[in-house]
C-alpha cells in the first residue's frame, strides 16, 4: 500500500480511528475511576473486549496502538495487529515517548521519542502497522504558549513524520491545544491558527509528503475552566476559520481528539464541523480519532468485570456507530 492508499483509507467515508494507544500510566489513570487492576493481562482484556466488538469495522478505519498492546493477542492467540488487520481495520502505533520541560519555560513541555525512532518504526512494520502517531501538547495560559514551546514541537513533529514516510508509515501528526484554562473561543482559535502554522511550515521545510499525512487536531473550543459556552455552529466555524488559515489543502485528512469533551459534545460538535465543512467546500475529509469520547462510557460499563463484557460491547457499537454518523453530518438524523 502507498503512503497516499492508507491515508485515504483511514479517513474514508463514514469511517474514524479509534486510539487506543494510553501509555500504561494514562491507562491506569482510567483504571483506577473502577478499581480495575492495573496489569498488562487487565490492559489486553480490555483491548480485546474493544477490538472484538462486533460490527465497529463498519465505522472504524483504524485503531492507534500502544508499545505493550501492538505485542500481544488475543485469548485465541491472534496477535491483535492481524486480528484487526483481518476485519479491514488498519493498526496504526503511538510512537512518541513522553515529555520534556522545555528550556525556559517551566509550565511547557516538549514531546521526546526521535532517539532510536528509526529502528523502532522499522520494528513496527514487521509487526504489522502501517500508520503512526506523535503527540505534542500546547497549553494556553498567561503568555502561554511561547514561540519557544511552538517551533519546537513543530520541528520535531515534522522530523517524526519525515522519518515515519521513510520507514513506509503514514504519520499522524497531533498537535494537541489543551482544553485546560480560562481562554476564550477566540483565544483558543488564535492559538490553534498559531499551532498549525508552526507545524506546516516546518512539515513544508522538511519536505514531507502531504498526500501521506493525516492532521490530529483539537477543536477551537473555550477553555474548561472558562465558565463560558459556545454552541456547536460557533466551535465548527471557528475550527474551519484556523484549519483554513494554516492547513495546507494538499493534506487529506483532518482527524479531531476529543481532549476530554464529553462523548455527546464530541459528537454533536463533529457532526456540526462536517456540515459546516460541507457548506464551505473544505477541501480535506474530516473524521474523528478519539480515544475518551468512544472508550469512557464502555469502560464504565465494563468496570473490569467478565459479565458485563457484552453490554460493554453493544455500548461501543453504538458510540462508534453514532460517531461515524457525525463525521457525514448526519448524527440525529
Ligand atoms: P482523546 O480523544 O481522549 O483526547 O485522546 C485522543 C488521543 O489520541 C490523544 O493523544
Amino acid at each position: 500500500m502507498t503512503l497516499q492508499s492508507i491515508a485515504e483509507q483511514l479517513v474514508a467515508k463514514g469511517k474514524g480511528i479509534l486510539a487506543a494507544d494510553e501509555s500504561d500510566s494514562t491507562c491506569a489513570k482510567r483504571f483506577d475511576a473502577y478499581d480495575i487492576e492495573k496489569t498488562p493481562e487487565m490492559r489486553r482484556t480490555w483491548r480485546e473486549l474493544l477490538f472484538t466488538t462486533p460490527g465497529i469495522e463498519k465505522g472504524l478505519s483504524g485503531v492507534i496502538l500502544y508499545d505493550e498492546t501492538i505485542r500481544q493477542k488475543t485469548s485465541t492467540g491472534v496477535p491483535f495487529a492481524t486480528f484487526l488487520t483481518s476485519r479491514g481495520i488498519l493498526p496504526g502505533i503511538k510512537v512518541d515517548q513522553k515529555t520534556e520541560p522545555l528550556a525556559d519555560s517551566e509550565e511547557e513541555e516538549v514531546t521526546k521519542g526521535l532517539l532510536g525512532l528509526q529502528e523502532r518504526l522499522r520494528e513496527y512494520v514487521g509487526l504489522g502497522a502501517t500508520f503512526t502517531k506523535w503527540r505534542a501538547v500546547i497549553r494556553i495560559g498567561d503568555g502561554l504558549p511561547t514561540s519557544a514551546c511552538l517551533q519546537e514541537n513543530a520541528v520535531r513533529l515534522a522530523k517524526y513524520a519525515k522519518e515515519s514516510q521513510a520507514a513506509g508509515l503514514v504519520p499522524i501528526i497531533e498537535p494537541e491545544v489543551l482544553l485546560d484554562g480560562a481562554h476564550t473561543l477566540k483565544r483558543s482559535e488564535e492559538v490553534l491558527t498559531e499551532t498549525l502554522l508552526a507545524v506546516f511550515a516546518e512539515v513544508e521545510k522538511a519536505n514531507i509528503d502531504l498526500s501521506g499525512l493525516i492532521l490530529k487536531s483539537s477543536m477551537a473550543l473555550p477553555g474548561k475552566d472558562s465558565g463560558l459556552s459556545a454552541s456547536p455552529q460557533e466551535v465548527a466555524k471557528a475550527t474551519l476559520r484556523a484549519f483554513s488559515s494554516a492547513v495546507p489543502k494538499a493534506t487529506p485528512g483532518i482527524v479531531f481528539l476529543s481532549g476530554g469533551q464529553t462523548p455527546e459534545d464530541a459528537t454533536l460538535r463533529l457532526n456540526e464541523i462536517v456540515k459546516e465543512a460541507r457548506t464551505q467546500n473544505a477541501p480535506w475529509r474530516i473524521t474523528f480519532s478519539y480515544s475518551r469520547a468512544l472508550q469512557d462510557p464502555v469502560l464504565k460499563a465494563w468496570a473490569g468485570k467478565k459479565e458485563n463484557v457484552k453490554s460493554a460491547q453493544a455500548i461501543f457499537a453504538k458510540r462508534v456507530e453514532d460517531t461515524s454518523r457525525a463525521s457525514e453530518g448526519n448524527y440525529g438524523e
